[in-house]
């Protein structure tokens, strides 16, 4: 389990159209001690869901905006913004019931969840309960997974199953489901937006596009792993630290030009660098990676030019050529 106490709290926008049970249990669990995340917002297309009333009890923010009467790019378009000005960073659905435009889903595309009351890919859409039952099925669910524009199709991030007993109706497992949504949808958010602080899922990104490099080659170096060009004659690109020799950061060392461009490059962002322990004297840098905001594209082209400073030249000019194309 994460530590969650030391990483900064995601804002979360929870969207509702009804009861907001889902939302309740989001924002109490969000008021746990290390919690990952807090609420910013409770929006809803109804203006009479119990949930938003609950929401203001509560002293969240709430924003009431009825569909009836505006086209639905309009509407997304005013929820869209709505959420932005409440700073939010993520967006957890939660019983909204309206079907998203495909420009509204690409805008939150990797950061917003939802929760749907079957097992996934079974049961998409509606009265998930009352087709479980007729099928005869052992058990009916809930899954929390993102959100694509194919409906309820995203990648399933946590699933609970949930006995069908003999005689159930569909509001009877839905009650049950329920319960299980309450615990399950908490913990899954929360690890999601705190995955970008752990180690485990920073060293898994690292590492595929350390290896997408040409003849590159994973091999642990005091402890931590490390990237190489392939052969005898190899040699380190990168290496991953998880808060090594003291260093307070989850990191990415790599080679700089020498001392000087480091030294600079520390100097203009210290949010972003640091000078590592051992390695700073001959211009490795630490490429900071547990921090709000990162950008993947700039890890990987540090990977790349560091790569290419330490790969056979007829690699490095072949990866050239590959570029350029
Ligand atoms: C929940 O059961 C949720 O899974 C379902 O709506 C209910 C909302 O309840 N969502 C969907 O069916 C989405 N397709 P709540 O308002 O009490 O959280």
């Amino acid at each position: 389990m994460a530590d969650f106490a030391r990483t900064p709290k995601a804002r979360v926008a929870v969207l509702i159209s009804g009861a907001g049970s889902n939302m309740a249990a989001l924002l109490y669990a969000s008021r746990l001690p290390g919690a990952a995340y807090e609420i910013v917002l409770v929006a809803s297309n109804d203006p009479d869901a119990a949930g938003l009333a609950l929401a203001d009890a509560e002293g969240l923010e709430t924003c009431a905006l009825s569909h009836k009467g505006m086209a639905r790019a309009e509407h997304d378009a005013a929820m869209d913004a709505a959420i932005r000005a409440s700073g939010a960073d993520y967006v957890a659905l939660a019983g909204y019931m309206r079907i998203l435009t495909d420009d509204f889903v690409a805008k939150w595309r990797g950061r917003m969840l939802n929760i749907h009351p079957s097992l996934l890919p079974k049961y998409k859409g509606l009265d998930t309960h009352a087709r479980a039952i007729d099928a005869g099925d052992s058990h009916g669910g809930v899954s929390v997974h993102l959100v694509t524009p194919e409906l309820d199709a995203g990648e399933v991030l946590g699933q609970l199953p949930v006995a069908i007993r003999d005689g159930d109706t569909a509001d009877d497992l839905a009650a049950r489901v329920r319960l299980a949504e309450h615990q399950l949808y908490p913990r899954v958010l929360g690890e999601y937006v705190s995955r970008a602080y752990r180690a485990d899922w920073l060293l898994e990104q690292v590492r595929t596009r350390a290896l997408a490099l040409p003849e590159a080659e994973e091999r642990a170096s005091h402890g931590a792993p490390g990237w190489r060009t392939a052969g005898k004659s190899g040699k380190y690109f990168a290496y991953f630290n998880d808060r090594h020799h003291g260093s307070e950061h989850i990191a990415l060392l790599v080679k700089t030009s020498g001392p000087d461009e480091m030294e600079s490059l520390i100097e203009r962002a210290p949010e972003a660098y640091f000078k590592p322990a051992f390695y700073g004297a001959s211009g490795w840098i630490g490429v900071i990676l547990d921090r709000p905001g990162l950008d993947w594209q700039s890890v990987e082209d540090w990977l790349e030019r560091s790569w290419a400073a330490v790969a056979p030249k007829r690699l490095a000019s072949l990866q050239r050529a590959a570029a350029e194309l």
